[in-house]
């Protein structure tokens, strides 16, 4: 899509966060150079930058230009500085805040081992290497939402409830069946039905809905199970659909035994406005030296511009940039293996990837004008 113009709410947050983000809206400047897009790029405080600036984790001028932007491209939030504040006043607040504000209910977030990086991973490589699981994580309900909660009078009890309307249940499941047609065609949904009535539902739903989509074969496994099978046969997977608290767990888990944390991306939609965020947090014991690794923000980016700008190919030769770094040896500190590789900080590995997609453009060029 041509000569549209997309507003994007920068929120570069906490630790590590304003490093990658300035990586990822490096490599948005190259797309909107070749594709003729202009990106209105506007950076507001969120997290504890927010809290100190402005006293608050989510100021109503950072929510108002989120609501009123085309997407919001966030990097973390988070710090050792702001734990031991109330509960309303913390970092993680303010995101939750903008979660529930902007309404997408879909987090997704893919991990998959490319070769390249097989080597990175706790896993033996035959056992990673190819894997391509998207976890489907519910994230507006739940016990990070639902109520009753809190602590008793005498603070010597506290509660929280993970209650999910069918309805709630209904609309992800359709997400997770929709990305699986596209995908390997197979959905696992994964619950605590042995134990838990809010599981119960959640199976009898998927499978109603899984009933719509018969060429998307369905199966139903029970968390602890899955925390196992992830790291004994990911293969196994394609796409996971779950609830908001197991679908934190399992997709760090799914990160961590691709070997890259830092290099995988999420975008949560469903909403108003879709947010795309890294999956990796603050950092704070890195953040400031350029030892970060940029490229799960680069790859929240390429999202944004599959999912909000409607600019596939975009996506595409940004991910395809990433693919051609980590193929020629590039390496952020994190990416070490053992094997020999080119150490490269958050800035270099920018260029590195900013200079592949505008290869990629120049080369695509070449060959429509021949
Ligand atoms: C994540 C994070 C958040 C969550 C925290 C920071 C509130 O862990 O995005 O996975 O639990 O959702
Ligand atoms: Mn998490």
């Amino acid at each position: 899509m041509a000569n549209q113009q997309l507003t994007v709410a920068v929120l570069p947050g906490d630790g590590i966060g304003p490093e990658v983000t300035r990586e990822a809206v490096r490599a948005l400047k190259i797309v909107a150079e070749y594709t003729g897009c202009t990106f209105r790029l506007d950076e507001h405080p969120i997290g504890g930058c927010a809290v100190e600036q402005l006293g608050s984790p989510l100021p109503r001028t950072t929510l108002d230009a989120c609501l009123a932007s085309d997407a919001v491209l966030l990097g973390a939030v988070g710090g050792p500085q702001w734990d031991d504040l109330p509960r309303s006043q913390r970092p993680e607040t303010g995101l939750l805040q903008l979660r529930a504000a902007l309404g997408g209910f879909a987090n997704l977030r893919p991990a998959s081992c490319s070769p390249v990086l097989a080597d990175c991973s706790p896993l033996r490589r035959e056992v990673v290497s190819g894997a391509d699981v998207l976890v489907v994580r519910e994230l507006l309900g739940g016990l990070y939402f639902s109520e009753p909660r809190g602590f008793s009078a005498d603070s010597q009890e506290a509660s929280n409830t993970m209650r999910y309307r069918a309805h709630e249940i209904e609309r992800i499941a359709r997400i997770a069946f929709d990305l699986a047609s596209g995908r390997r065609r197979k959905v696992t949904s994964v619950d605590k039905a042995n134990v838990l009535e809010v599981s119960q539902l959640w199976r009898q739903t998927v499978q109603r809905v899984g009933r719509d989509y018969p060429e998307v074969a369905l199966d139903h496994v029970y968390v602890d199970a899955c925390a196992m099978h992830l790291v004994t046969n990911p293969k196994r997977f394609d796409v996971i659909v779950t609830e908001n608290l197991f679908g934190d767990v399992l997709s760090d888990e799914a990160a961590a035994l691709t070997g890259s944390l830092g290099i995988l991306p999420s975008a949560t939609v469903g909403g108003q406005v879709n947010l795309y965020e890294p999956i990796h947090g603050s950092a704070p014991d890195i953040a400031g030296r350029d030892v970060a690794n940029p490229l799960g923000a680069i790859a929240s980016a390429a999202m944004l511009l599959r999912y909000s700008a409607g600019m596939p190919e975009a996506a595409q030769n940004v991910d395809a940039a990433i693919e051609m770094v980590l193929e020629a040896g590039h390496r952020t500190r994190d990416l070490s293996s053992g094997i020999p590789a080119h150490k490269v900080g958050t800035r270099e590995m920018g260029t590195l990837v900013a200079n592949a997609i505008t290869d990629i453009y120049e080369r695509q060029f070449a060959y429509h004008a021949v």
